[in-house]
């Protein structure tokens, strides 16, 4: 096995016969060391830049300099360097103070046998400051890593959904359009001739002019063409009343916003959204009623979606895998918001979604 590396220690001692009685007591605790002993302030500083020590012992009163400065220096340099008093001279009261301004311990010159633990504490306490601090540090970083990966995800998808609502609105669409056309110049070809052949083929036709609904449908699900054109708001108030034709379930929109064109990112996320407050109320609220404002309130704009169902549960608001809300919460994240959910039974549903103007002007370069 090999031997552990020395700790390197920066003893701040004017008397040779006191650092004497350290090193001992520190080689009877077990500690091995490398031990370097300086007497003025400059010698001090110079090797703390030098040798980078792992831990400070330090008297309290030198003749030329003394502890507490040195203990300051330390501080101001924000070096994470356990700094531990060995003195004779010092009163609880002055102890104490050293520990509040940052002293890591304090050790009487008549109680050496502490100096071995007390090192090694101050050591592993340090150590364990450091993994924490590290610890924390990639958490944050990949906390960031993953919101970015998101962030861009979402806009991936979102420049997909434009690109397939494009291609099934045009080409689809206007294949079915042809379709329809000559379908209908057939049915006046042949009504008159052969009237259950005109009715087949018209038949044909209004099938067709169903299904180009239907691709009008998808493709406005995908991406609806009123957000782009006509902005955000526009497009909730389309979606409400949708909503409304679709689900029979009644919807009503108070708007308390003048502006109504924001940034695509800004209104693309508040639209998500927005939809999948809505799909949760079909899905699991078995509500009648919905109530939706939007407005601006001290620089943010909040949107406020209640219904009257069943009601939201605490464990459903808390639980990791409601993903769907996860998302919400997530996209409203994305633009410095948030987004936050409450109800129970007889209290329906409630979702508040809170996000600051100033990220209205992000602008993803969707090309609608
Ligand atoms: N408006 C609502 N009324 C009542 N319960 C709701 C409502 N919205 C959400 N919930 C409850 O919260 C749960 C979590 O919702 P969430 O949207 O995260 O998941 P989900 O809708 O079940 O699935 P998905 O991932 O497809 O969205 C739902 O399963 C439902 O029990
Ligand atoms: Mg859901």
């Amino acid at each position: 096995m090999q031997a552990p590396n020395p700790i390197h220690i920066l003893l701040l001692e004017d008397d040779p016969a006191h650092a004497e009685l350290a090193r001992r007591a520190l080689i009877d605790a077990g500690v091995i060391f490398v031990i370097t002993r300086v007497e003025t302030r400059a010698e001090f500083e110079g090797h703390l830049n030098d040798t980078a020590p792992d831990i400070i012992l330090s008297d309290y009163r030198l003749p030329t300099f003394d502890g507490l400065e040195a203990l300051r220096i330390v501080q101001a340099a924000a070096l994470n360097i356990p700094f531990i008093f060995v003195t004779g001279t010092m009163g609880e009261e002055v102890a104490i103070e050293t520990l509040k301004i940052g002293a890591t311990d304090y050790v009487l010159k008549t109680h050496l046998a502490r100096l071995g633990p007390s090192v090694r504490r101050a050591l592993s306490e340090t150590l364990e400051r450091r993994e924490r601090y590290e610890a924390e540090v990639k958490l944050v970083q990949s906390n960031e890593q993953l919101r970015a990966l998101t962030a861009h995800l979402q806009q991936v998808r979102e420049q997909e959904c434009i690109r397939i609502s494009r291609q099934v609105h045009d080409e689809l669409g206007q294949a079915l359009t042809g379709l329809k056309l000559d379908l209908s110049w057939l049915v006046s070809e042949v009504i008159n001739t052969n009237e259950a052949l005109g009715k087949k083929v018209q038949d044909l036709a209004d099938r067709i002019d169903a299904t180009i609904q239907t691709v009008r449908q998808i493709s406005t699900d995908l991406r609806p063409g009123v957000l782009d054109n006509l902005g955000l708001v526009a497009a909730i108030e389309w979606k409400a009343n949708d909503f409304h034709l679709r689900t029979g379930i009644r919807c009503t929109t108070t708007i308390m916003v003048n502006e109504t064109m924001w940034g695509q990112e800004f209104s693309t996320t508040f639209f998500r959204i927005f939809q999948e407050t809505l799909t949760n109320i079909i899905r699991h609220a078995a509500a009648t009623q919905v109530e939706v404002v939007i407005a601006v309130d001290t620089g943010r704009l909040v949107l406020i979606v209640r219904d009257n169902g069943i009601g939201i549960t605490e464990a459903d608001i808390a639980s990791v895998k409601s993903i769907g809300l996860v998302g919400i919460r997530e996209r409203a994240a994305l633009l410095g918001g948030s987004a936050v959910f409450s109800g129970g039974p007889g209290l329906g549903t409630i979702v508040t979604v809170s996000i600051p103007l100033t990220s209205a002007d992000r602008h993803w370069g969707l090309t609608p």
